[in-house]
């Protein structure tokens, strides 16, 4: 099934991530002209909104969060217009019937958007179900995060499935509908350079790392019994190791993306202890600002990460021996997503003779929130050489932002959101990957348990403990900065 839908259904519609990103994404669509004239968008959350209050609220949303270039008030009225709500209680069945009455006819499709709590994720299928919104022309999306164990997401996706088919369920990954992370295959698989050197003759190791310099952003509870590892690691960066570390699909089919994506995540090697640190943030100054400690800021005391470095193997012919280090954590330095290819020596140094010294080459691709390709490479120092020749490594830049100067950048839910009405799972996760993810965290937190291992602290506004520094540091390496 791949046709527009005429109807789209947001629960969570007063939550956060619908003010900040669904409502000014929708609106984006809308002013652009991607989304059809026809399609009715309706919301549902447990506060009490008519169709009018709504459009107040969407309102007051957008003017908050859209940039003042793209707030046109004729286009934000006639968006709004589109707009109704019915309050629902997501937990309790009996409020489905009177949402379904309310929606009215979906014969023209329904894409729905699950932003809730997860826990509410199952009486909500069986409400949807019960109240016939779950039917051949209806697809489900799925906010993260799906469960926090192998066993919860299992539950989680036998309840989705028991109703909609994978074909109709869309799992969400924010960081596949950033435009730079799409350009990850564009730049290996559209380039020729690149890939006869992407596997371990040529690379030396691979670096990721997702830097926050935010903390807990209002979102204490939920991210105390989550942790850096199962809020970043098991999807955002497992998510991109995969793309960087598959084969090359044989087309754009999503069946044959994710077929290549799950080889990659089920040929991760379990964990070893020694090759993981966690951090917690102790107070500091993030760009020059005081910051509290994380246990202050929660109010207790806590053994949850903020900070988690690992050193991962992808155990297959193209990455044997290769690590991938991955590193992510919320008041650091900078806000920063990159990968770092680190290339080989070459094998012979014939400049040495002469006082030439050469690093090896390294491809930063970095995602947000600047957008380049830097290829770092070795040149000669104008000169005569006299004294000796001087080699001096410099960057080969294609900067996105200046190369694709004059298009707008898009925050991912609008491409999301777009996919999911028009019924595209290309960038959205499927339920082998996301287990496979799991079984891989899972693990990595039963050897926590096992060793007893506790989050060491760190000075907000550092890159982390300094026994992340020694996880790379022992294999001769720096991380990138
Ligand atoms: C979310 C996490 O999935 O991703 C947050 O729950 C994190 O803790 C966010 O801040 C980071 O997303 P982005 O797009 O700002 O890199």
């Amino acid at each position: 099934m791949s046709q527009h839908s005429e109807t789209l259904l947001l629960f969570g519609a007063t939550g956060d991530l619908s003010r900040r990103m669904l409502l000014p994404s929708l609106y984006a669509l809308h002013s652009d002209e991607l989304i059809a004239p026809n399609l009715r968008i309706f919301g549902t959350a447990r506060s009490e909104h008519g169709d009018e209050s709504f459009r107040s609220f969407a309102k007051e949303a957008l003017c908050e969060f859209l940039p003042d270039d793209r707030k046109d008030e004729g286009k934000i009225d006639a968006f709004l217009m589109r707009l109704h709500y019915q309050a629902l209680d997501a937990s309790k069945p009996e409020g489905f019937a009177a949402l379904a009455e309310k929606i009215g006819d979906i014969s023209g499709g329904l894409s729905i958007f699950l932003s809730t709590a997860p826990f509410l994720f199952e009486p909500t299928i069986k409400g949807l179900h019960a109240a016939g919104l779950a039917g051949d022309n209806v697809r489900i999306g799925l906010e993260k995060p799906l469960g926090n164990d192998l066993a919860s997401s299992r539950s989680i996706n036998d309840a989705v499935n028991a109703v909609f088919p994978e074909s109709r369920t869309f799992r969400i990954d924010h960081y596949l509908g950033k435009e730079t992370v799409q350009n990850l295959m564009a730049l290996r698989f559209g380039n020729m350079l690149f890939e006869p050197l992407w596997n371990a003759n040529a690379i030396e190791h691979v670096q990721i790392t997702v830097s926050e310099t935010v903390g807990l952003e209002g979102r204490a509870g939920f991210y105390d019994d989550t942790g850096a590892l199962r809020d970043m690691v098991q999807n955002h960066m497992l998510q991109l190791v995969a793309l960087t570390a598959m084969e090359p699909p044989a087309n754009l089919d999503s069946t044959a993306i994710r077929d290549e994506k799950v080889k990659v995540l089920r040929a991760l090697r379990a964990v070893q202890e020694g090759d993981v640190v966690t951090g917690q943030y102790s107070e500091g100054a993030v760009k020059g600002a005081p910051v509290a400690s994380y246990d202050s800021d929660l109010g207790k005391s806590s053994d949850t990460e903020t900070f988690v470095a690992i050193k991962a193997f992808v155990d297959n012919w193209r990455w044997q021996g290769v690590p991938f280090y991955l590193r992510t954590g919320k008041r650091l330095a900078e806000r920063r997503s990159e990968i770092v290819i680190q290339f080989k020596p070459v094998p012979h140094n014939i400049f040495k003779d002469r006082g030439g010294r050469l690093e090896a080459n390294a491809l930063i691709i970095r995602l947000q929130p600047e957008e380049y390709v830097r290829l770092l490479v070795m040149a000669k120092e104008p000169g005569l050489d006299r004294g000796g020749v001087t080699l001096r490594e410099v960057p080969l830049d294609l900067s996105l932002t200046t190369a694709f100067a004059g298009s707008r950048r898009r925050i991912a839910y609008e491409r999301l959101l777009l996919d999911l009405i028009e019924g595209d799972q290309t960038l959205f996760v499927r339920r082998d990957e996301v287990e496979a993810q799991w079984t891989w965290v899972d693990a990595i937190r039963q050897l926590w348990a096992d060793t007893g291992l506790k989050p060491k602290n760190y000075g907000a506004g550092g890159w982390g403990p300094n026994a992340a520094i020694a996880l790379v540091e022992r294999d001769g390496v720096s991380w990138h900065e």
